[in-house]
């Protein structure tokens, strides 16, 4: 059913532009944006007072994603909802590559994402590199996605030697593709990992302890390096420590075709964390550094050096032998309890789909780290330009998706586990408190959130096929 909306007055924020206007939808697409705009038959929302921003786009989820001995808590259902819940429409999360081939490897995931409730394309994790994978890249840009995720550790199970990643990133720019790098040294964590299992050392806080930031510092500027020597773009993935934003300026200002992104916890938490009696909930890889990490990586989005904020998604409950209730029924999955007795069994990763703008709306733009219009460039249009999405996604234009988010600034909400839609038993923001807030958002014109209410549903989420030759900003 083709319908008409008429948002009427509101504070619309673009990426570049702050403007009251009045926006029409019809059907899917943003039809017109103009200043008292008239149409016969619309259903009329009043947003005086409201922010009007695009849908978000994290660009770094990873939904039900097997893990050790357990799967990633949120499915692309339930870690879709909890997107719209903070204002995303669009998420995109990471295709394991199986041996049977990149089709096969696709097919497992467009099947998991048949409950899509949000709009969502694929990234492919590379982490097996021969001559017939390498004659096998083209086949993705078909089949609509445009980039490859490589790592420098996880040793034996996803890490590439550089030589691979060299040759990958060079056929990725013959065919417009963009690499996406996970930096870390694994040849250290393993000799660190081994030392200090046999030294008996079994908490938390030595996950952060084992895996150096220098490590991640060394491999952001290995990445860099080899795209200087490839002409290859590159994207650093889940940014978190000050070094690799003095790497990525560094290499910026050279002209090398580099962006990064970080996550929201690297602004936040440091390995304190994993201290903590609870420690086991801040697990992810790369691991928490410290409060002068934190200040850098704001300082690199303040002055434009980083480029995206994503979550890195990846949720496990706290202890998963207790269930919660989600969606009226009982659940409970196989989480961080699992490495009770073994930091390297703790199943990494955090949640953060739902956070991502509400957090960042108020410890950024409230606290006046960055402008609204940094907002939006970082939430959504950014990533669209660089994943091959805009103008269709990441944009308030005629034309575009009407992915549309109408925002409360005004609204103060005690955050945590309770208002949290993420399908996990904790928040790593218990307690917070936020100002500013969705009211609505509406995925391809029809509305999916309004206030608390969930009107989506599973399979209402559309398969992106990205365009190659994106933009690097
Ligand atoms: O701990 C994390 N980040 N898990 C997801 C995998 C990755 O490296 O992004
Ligand atoms: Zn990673
Ligand atoms: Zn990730």
């Amino acid at each position: 059913m083709s319908t008409t909306t008429l948002i009427k007055s509101g504070t619309l924020i673009t990426a570049s532009e702050t403007f009251t206007a009045d926006i029409l939808v019809q059907g899917e697409k943003i039809a017109a944006i103009g200043q008292e705009l008239d149409v016969q038959d619309a259903e009329i929302i009043d947003a005086s007072g409201k922010l009007i921003m695009p849908g978000g786009i994290d660009p770094h989820v990873h939904l039900a994603l097997p893990m050790f001995d357990t799967i990633s808590s949120d499915d692309h259902y339930t870690g879709h909802k909890a997107a719209a819940f903070g204002g995303t429409t669009t998420a995109l999360d990471f295709v394991v590559q199986e041996p049977q081939g990149f089709a096969h490897s696709v097919d497992i995931w467009r099947r998991k994402a048949e409950i899509a409730a949000i709009d969502y394309g694929f990234h492919m994790n590379l982490t097996h590199f021969d001559e017939q994978v390498g004659r096998e890249i083209p086949s993705l840009v078909e089949m609509g996605i445009t980039t490859l995720k490589v790592f420098t550790a996880y040793n034996g199970r996803l890490r590439l030697p550089d030589g691979d990643i060299f040759q990958a990133m060079r056929i990725a720019k013959d065919h417009g593709m963009l690499t996406m790098l996970h930096a870390e040294n694994g040849d250290v964590i393993d000799v660190l990992v081994e030392e200090t299992l046999a030294a008996g050392h079994t908490t938390p806080e030595w996950h952060a302890r084992t895996r150096p930031a220098w490590g991640a510092v060394e491999a952001a500027l290995r990445g860099f390096a080899l795209a200087a020597e490839t002409g290859a773009p590159l994207y650093l993935v889940h940014m978190n420590v000050a070094g690799e934003v003095d790497m990525l300026h560094y290499a910026r200002q050279r002209g090398i075709k580099v962006m990064g992104e970080t996550c929201s916890q690297y602004l936040f938490f440091t390995e304190d964390h994993l201290r903590r009696a609870d420690g086991a909930k801040w697990i992810c890889s790369p691991p928490m550094r410290t409060e002068a990490d934190n200040a850098r990586l704001w300082d690199g989005i303040a002055d434009g050096t980083i480029q995206v904020m994503g979550t890195d998604h990846c949720p496990f409950f706290f202890d998963g032998t207790k269930p919660i209730l989600y969606e009226e029924e009982e659940i409970a999955i196989p989480g961080k309890e699992l490495g009770a007795q073994d930091f390297t069994k703790i199943p990494n990763g955090l949640p953060g789909i739902q956070d991502r703008m509400p957090i960042l709306w108020t410890e950024g733009v409230v606290k006046g780290r960055i402008t609204p219009n940094q907002f939006v460039a970082m939430m959504s249009t950014n990533p669209a330009k660089i994943f091959g999405l805009y103008p269709r996604k990441g944009a308030l234009l005629p034309g575009s998706d009407a992915d549309i988010v109408i925002w409360d600034p005004e609204r103060v909400v005690d955050y945590g586990v309770a208002m949290s839609h993420q399908r996990t038993d904790y928040s790593l923001y218990e307690g917070w408190e936020l100002k500013g807030y969705p009211e609505k958002v509406y995925l391809r014109g029809e509305l999916i959130i309004d206030g608390e209410e969930w009107l989506g549903a599973p399979g209402k989420g559309m398969y992106l096929h990205r365009t190659p030759n994106a933009e690097i900003l």
